[in-house]
């Protein structure tokens, strides 16, 4: 592979920023540096502290240059949290020629986004879910068909627009160029579903730090989006609470002994040490005491995803059920109970589809970074096929840019 076609991503998440360098061809991506660093400048998805964040963006950074010996300079960079709103649209023009083609299509999803949006909001991603030709319905590309009148159905998602400020100052304090924003959970549902999966429907959540971020998809296409403000610290808080031990200790004993099952395979006869607050000496506690704290929090989760796949009427239409990703789906059993609770088939999502350091980014925490690239790729995907046909096209844009500067310093 060339080294011409980097494609760097930022996922900005409540407990860790993680950044990751990647180089494309045609072929797909290969992940050659990965950093991570952890900061406390995000509250629920929501940027609380430039200053915190855009220091732990620069220490990611520097770890993911160093392992690749590449330096980054435009990225792809994750939004989230619960200010995310999204809504359906639709739009219809008449069809130019005798047959659809890219233009028409682009000017069908320009209609489909003419709605009114509060000056407050910003729009970041307009999905397109199906197209109709003169009455026709359920085309999925209407190019090259013939007709007259052309309509769209999109799903349209919005972010407020301050919040989104934010977070493009936090990256632009590390000089880093932005190429695009994308939606944190429809980056991680590229790193993790199949094709065949967004086609049977599926609802993915990923559970982080502080969100609980869900999509859904419905025959290919993007239905749903929404984020319930619960997330692993959460559960680490019981965890402080109920056993009355320290949030460091707390994290870690969740991640080191934690099940979202009390009863999960001869854990009752276990005992762990636990720190005490203020200095006390350490104290044994049963393992099941742990995971009964952690029984609770996952049941109450798992019912407010199930409660918001019953009120938006998708019980029943997701046939390849749900996937669980993020951090948060590490924990021991929460698979097995959401099979019982949500009474579809449930499975941990890892990050798939590419090549590099691909063990070290198949970790459900890097859903997000790892869909960032895909995501990204994917909108690359024409100009790096149209550089690997004509090699010369990036040496010649290159001469024409300078001559174009070169005139415009003339003129001026
Ligand atoms: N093995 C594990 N068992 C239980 N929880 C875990 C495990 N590994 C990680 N976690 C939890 O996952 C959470 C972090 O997940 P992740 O890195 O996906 O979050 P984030 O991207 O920083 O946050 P968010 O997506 O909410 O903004 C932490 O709360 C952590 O405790
Ligand atoms: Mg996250």
């Amino acid at each position: 592979m060339s080294t011409h076609n980097l494609i760097c991503a930022l996922d900005i998440g409540t407990t860790k920023i993680a950044f990751a360098i990647a180089n494309s061809s045609s072929k797909g991506i290969e992940v050659l540096g990965l950093g991570r660093a952890s900061h406390f400048g995000v509250r629920h998805g929501v940027v609380v502290n430039i200053e915190a964040v855009a220091e732990a963006i620069q220490k990611a950074r520097e770890e993911a240059e160093l392992m690749s010996g590449l330096r980054a300079e435009k990225i792809w960079v994750s939004v989230g949290g619960n200010h995310i709103q999204s809504f359906d649209s639709h739009g219809m023009v008449a069809v130019k020629g005798r047959e659809v083609n890219g233009d028409d299509i682009a000017r069908v999803i320009e209609a489909a986004k003419a709605v009114v949006i509060p000056s407050d909001r910003q729009v970041l991603h307009v999905l397109p879910k199906d197209f109709k030709l003169d009455g026709q319905e359920g085309i999925a590309d209407p190019t090259g068909m013939t007709g007259v009148r052309l309509e769209a159905a999109v799903h349209i998602i919005t972010g407020n627009q301050a919040i989104i400020q934010n977070v493009i100052k936090s990256v632009e304090r590390s000089n880093l160029q932005i190429a695009g924003l994308v939606l944190t959970q429809l980056a991680s549902a590229t790193a993790v579903l199949s094709a065949d999966e967004k086609n049977l429907g599926v609802s993915v959540v990923d559970i982080g730090g502080g969100t609980c971020d869900m999509i859904t998809f419905l025959r290919n296409s993007v239905y749903h989006t929404n984020c319930i403000a619960v997330g692993g610290l959460n559960f680490s808080n019981d965890v402080a609470l109920g056993l009355r031990t320290t949030q460091t200790n707390a994290e870690e004993i969740k991640k080191k002994f934690g099940a979202a099952l009390a009863d999960i395979g001869g854990l009752n006869d276990e005992s762990i040490e636990v720190e005490s607050v203020g200095g006390r000496t350490p104290r044994s506690v049963a393992r099941s005491s742990l995971c009964r704290v952690l029984e609770a929090r996952s049941d109450e989760t798992l019912r407010l995803i199930k409660k918001e796949i019953e009120d938006r009427g998708f019980v029943g239409k997701l046939g390849s059920g749900v996937v669980l990703t993020g951090g948060g789906a590490e924990l021991r059993g929460l698979v097995e109970m959401g099979d019982f609770v949500f009474d579809m088939p449930v499975r941990k999502g890892l990050p798939t589809r590419v090549g590099g350091l691909a063990d070290v980014v198949s970790a459900a925490d890097f859903s997000t970074v790892v869909g960032l690239l895909l995501f990204g790729f994917e909108q690359e995907k024409p100009r790096i096929i149209a550089r690997e046909q004509d090699p010369g096209l990036s040496v010649r844009m290159g001469e024409f840019g300078r001559k174009l500067k070169d005139f415009i310093a003339r003129t001026i």
